[in-house]
């Protein structure tokens, strides 16, 4: 019987991690640790929520005696690190947030880990998720490999650089056993709809624009977010310690050509003619310091572990156009109260 924290699992990736090892390890005792900001949502784990392996604990990770009692009380074996503040226009807007979370909060964990695991740390596992936004940008050429330097642009991705390198720190100096990897753009049911997609098919549903940054052209390499689950569980199960894996599913698309394709899935979806969405399309001012493309290499963690992603991106997208318009009830209800007060600071009223 093993016990495994998740933190962040009522979020986005983290809830599809969370739902994937209460269900395949039955011998497991899965935490899910949350603050439930406003990103978190139980709703996105009703369906194991009831099961006798899965236990939610409300707190935060940058309280850090609340931390230190909770590794003491329950003794974890193993740590997946998700939790954090994610929205790089966010970060834009309050970067202290990010700082504290981000930095702070992981530290916290880690020092939890360390503590507790001093001279006990044979099969334990520190694993902490994090992103391609690390080593910042790239041209037209190239891909992003474990040995590209790190290079953050956004306070987002410049917490997250931070975080990754205490983590690797604490491998090094306390013999920590960690390993981190880093995943591009993650697509698919339960996301928060301030990010591209699930933003867009929101406003898709209300006919309001699209705010399309700068001229479109920026480039993310997208993944299906049950793919990046998939991974996590392989890279937490068979990875080395103190290795870095990239994950991503070489889908690069050009922010414009992505929306267009959206547009044509929600017209067909929603049985508006075709063209429809895509004079929504508005073209606003760019975000700051936006990089202009990213895409990974994820060879090594196929070659090494044999992952691969399961689904082609016009496959991903029209199962999670579906999802969205199936659960346009969780859709109501993330959207209303303070995402309004957010979207009309972001956006104008429009
Ligand atoms: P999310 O914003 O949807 O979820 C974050 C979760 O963390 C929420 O449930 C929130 O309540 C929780 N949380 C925030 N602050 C907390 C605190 N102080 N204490 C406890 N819980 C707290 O994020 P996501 O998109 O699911 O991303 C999860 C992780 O994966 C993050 O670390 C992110 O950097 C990383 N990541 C995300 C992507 C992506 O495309 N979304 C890609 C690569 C890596
Ligand atoms: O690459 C991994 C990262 O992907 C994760 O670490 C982050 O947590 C996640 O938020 C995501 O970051 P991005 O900034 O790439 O994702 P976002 O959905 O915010 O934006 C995707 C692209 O779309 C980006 O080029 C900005 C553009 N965009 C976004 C929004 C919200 C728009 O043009 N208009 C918008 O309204």
């Amino acid at each position: 019987m093993k016990k495994i924290l998740i933190t962040g699992g009522a979020g986005f990736i983290g809830s599809h991690v969370v739902r994937l090892f209460v269900n395949k390890y039955a011998d497991y005792q899965v935490y899910n640790l949350d603050k439930l900001t406003y990103a978190g949502n139980l709703e996105n784990l009703t369906d194991v929520e009831q099961k006798s392996n899965y236990h939610f604990v409300l707190g935060d990770i940058t309280n850090e005696s609340f931390v230190f009692e909770l590794f003491q009380k329950e003794q974890f074996d193993g740590v997946i690190h998700l939790a954090a503040e994610s929205h790089v226009d966010r970060s834009i807007t309050d970067p202290n947030e990010f700082v504290v979370t981000n930095v702070l909060g992981t530290v916290n964990l880690l020092n939890a880990a360390r503590t507790l695991w001093k001279g006990k740390e044979e099969g334990k596992r520190f694993y902490h998720i994090s992103t391609d936004e690390v080593y910042g940008t790239l041209g037209e050429e190239g891909m992003f490999t474990e040995e590209t330097s790190y290079d953050p642009h956004s306070p987002y991705s410049a917490s997250k650089a931070s975080s990754d390198h205490f983590v690797r720190a604490y491998g090094d100096t306390y013999g920590l056993p960690v390993i981190i990897s880093n995943c591009s753009n993650n697509y698919g049911p339960n996301q928060f709809p301030e990010k591209l997609i699930p933003l867009f098919i929101n406003n898709i549903r209300y006919n309001k624009p699209l705010p399309v940054y700068g001229k479109g052209v920026n480039v993310r390499d997208w993944l299906y977010v049950e793919d990046h689950a998939a991974a996590i569980d392989v890279i937490y199960h068979n990875g080395p310690n103190g290795e870095t894996f990239n994950i991503g599913g070489h889908n690069e698309w050009k922010n414009i050509d992505l929306i267009r394709v959206l547009c044509k899935v929600m017209d067909d979806k929603l049985g508006r003619e075709t063209g429809t969405s895509e004079k929504l399309i508005t073209y606003v001012t760019d975000r700051a310091g936006h990089d202009l493309r990213y895409a990974i290499d994820s060879s090594k963690l196929q070659r090494e572990l044999g992952w691969k992603p399961s689904l082609q991106f016009e496959e991903g997208i029209e199962k999670t156009v579906e999802w969205y318009l199936s659960n346009q009830k969780w859709l109501d209800g993330v959207t209303s109260g303070n995402y309004q007060k957010y979207y009309e600071k972001m956006y104008g009223s429009r």
